[in-house]
């Protein structure tokens, strides 16, 4: 197998840092392919913690080669930040992680935008507040700044200033805020080029030709399926493809088919920010799992909403990415509690609809419940009791495609591979 992604099939925290750092060991590349800094991808490795944002989750292993993709939204001074945070803990230098030189770049307009809208807009969508809708409404219109717009003063001036006067007169008139000239602006991003043009290359050729050497490539994707702009459940979504499509306009690989796509889920539901939510749990269960699972967002700290492993959208997921098989994360979190469900289908107008299709209003979806007998495993010993493998067994058959991997644990040691990814 050549060819492998990593994607989440919820509304992201699936877990996916965890399960990218794994496999990263058996390959010589790693991709992001869409999305900023909005994401928070965490690794434990022998109980030291790492977060990482637009960072590949690859970069614990030094040997396989990092590359930012240009479907990317990159913030320079947040990657720099990250950038020397992971330098404490991993050998990363230019030969081992590269940025595409046709991302598009998050500016300060961008940003304050973003906040200014969720502030005062009349319909608050929970965004991460760190640019990400607005820059790539800026690339969309064709407004964009390119990475390789950083490293030129005369270029980044004459970019920038498209669209400063519109940007200008909102921030003054509507919202009422300040904002940095074009000047400060281009000095700020200016020395941000500088200090990472030995990053900076043409992705789309380097994946090419690592592709044709035979390399092993590893296509990483941040927030999940059901937070994609086309395929998510809008207006609720962030602003990028996060699902499999994502991959072949972000990364660069057109006509080339992903051999194995790994849906990663957790054992249950959980969502940050606005939207709908059929299995939402707002009981002491909810309560539970949301404080033993320590569900915060790892880049803005926010409380996750929590609730029962919902099928109907997974079914969903695994349609939308051609998805191969589930990694499924956070059973620990589930082990010893009081009572255990599955959402197996929706009553929709008194209907019985078992995949989450686009037509279904979500907010109008009762789920139907499947209860287990809950299971009381530790995981460690290896020999998993016969709940746990009913409750697996009946997600596997419901999805249609197999659990390959289950995690009970932060740390990387606490997995278990149920098929090889060779
Ligand atoms: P944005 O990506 O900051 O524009 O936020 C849009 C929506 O996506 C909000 O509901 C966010 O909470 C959600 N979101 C963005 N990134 C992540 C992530 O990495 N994990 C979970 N939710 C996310």
């Amino acid at each position: 197998m050549q060819t492998m992604a990593i994607i989440g099939a919820q509304w992201g925290d699936e877990g996916k840092g965890k399960i990218t750092d794994l496999l990263a060991e058996q390959c010589d590349l790693v991709v992001r392919y869409q999305g900023g800094h909005n994401a928070g991808h965490t690794i434990w490795v022998n109980g030291q913690k790492t977060v990482l944002h637009v960072i590949p989750s690859g970069v614990l292993h030094p040997k396989c080669l990092s590359v930012i993709g240009h479907g990317v939204v990159l913030e320079p001074e947040n990657f720099l930040n990250e950038l020397s945070k992971i330098k404490g803990v991993t050998n990363v230098t230019p030969d081992n992680l590269k940025i595409s030189s046709t991302a598009t770049v998050i500016t300060s307009f961008h940003k304050l935008l973003d906040g200014a809208r969720e502030s005062q807009g009349p319909e608050k969508i929970g965004t991460t507040g760190k640019g990400i809708g607005p820059a790539y409404e800026d690339k969309v219109s064709r407004r964009g700044i390119k990475v390789k717009d950083l490293l030129d003063k005369d270029t980044l001036v004459r970019r920038l200033s498209n669209g400063y006067a519109e940007k200008a007169i909102l921030f003054k008139h509507l919202y009422h805020i300040d904002i940095p000239s074009i000047d400060e602006e281009v000095e700020r991003l200016y020395r941000y080029g500088e200090a990472l043009k030995d990053y900076v290359t043409d992705t789309f050729s380097l994946i090419d030709q690592k592709l044709s050497e035979g390399k092993r490539v590893l296509y990483e994707g941040a927030q999940g399926i059901l937070l994609d702009i086309d395929y998510g459940t809008y207006p609720y979504v962030t602003s990028s493809s996060t699902a499999g499509a994502g991959i072949y306009t972000g990364a660069g690989i057109p006509g080339r088919r992903v051999e194995e796509v790994i849906g990663v889920a957790k054992a249950y539901t959980t969502r940050v920010g606005e939207g709908p939510f059929p299995t939402e749990l707002f009981d002491e269960i909810g309560n539970e799992i949301q404080t033993k699972g320590n569900e915060f967002g790892a880049t803005t700290g926010r409380k996750r909403r929590c609730g029962w492993l919902d099928i109907p959208l997974l079914r969903y997921s695994v349609k939308c990415s051609h998805l191969t098989s589930i990694a499924l994360t956070k059973l620990d979190i589930l082990s010893h509690i009081k009572e255990l469900k599955v959402c197996y289908a929706y009553e929709v107008n008194g209907k019985v609809v078992d995949c989450a299709y686009p037509g279904i209003n979500l907010y109008h979806a009762k789920p139907l419940y499947k209860e287990f007998k809950p299971f009381t495993d530790d995981f460690a010993s290896g020999k998993p009791s016969k709940e746990f493998e009913a409750y697996m067994n009946f997600i596997q058959e419901c999805l249609g495609i197999p659990v390959g991997i289950y995690a009970y644990g932060p740390d990387r040691a606490q997995v278990v591979f149920r098929q090889k990814y060779s």
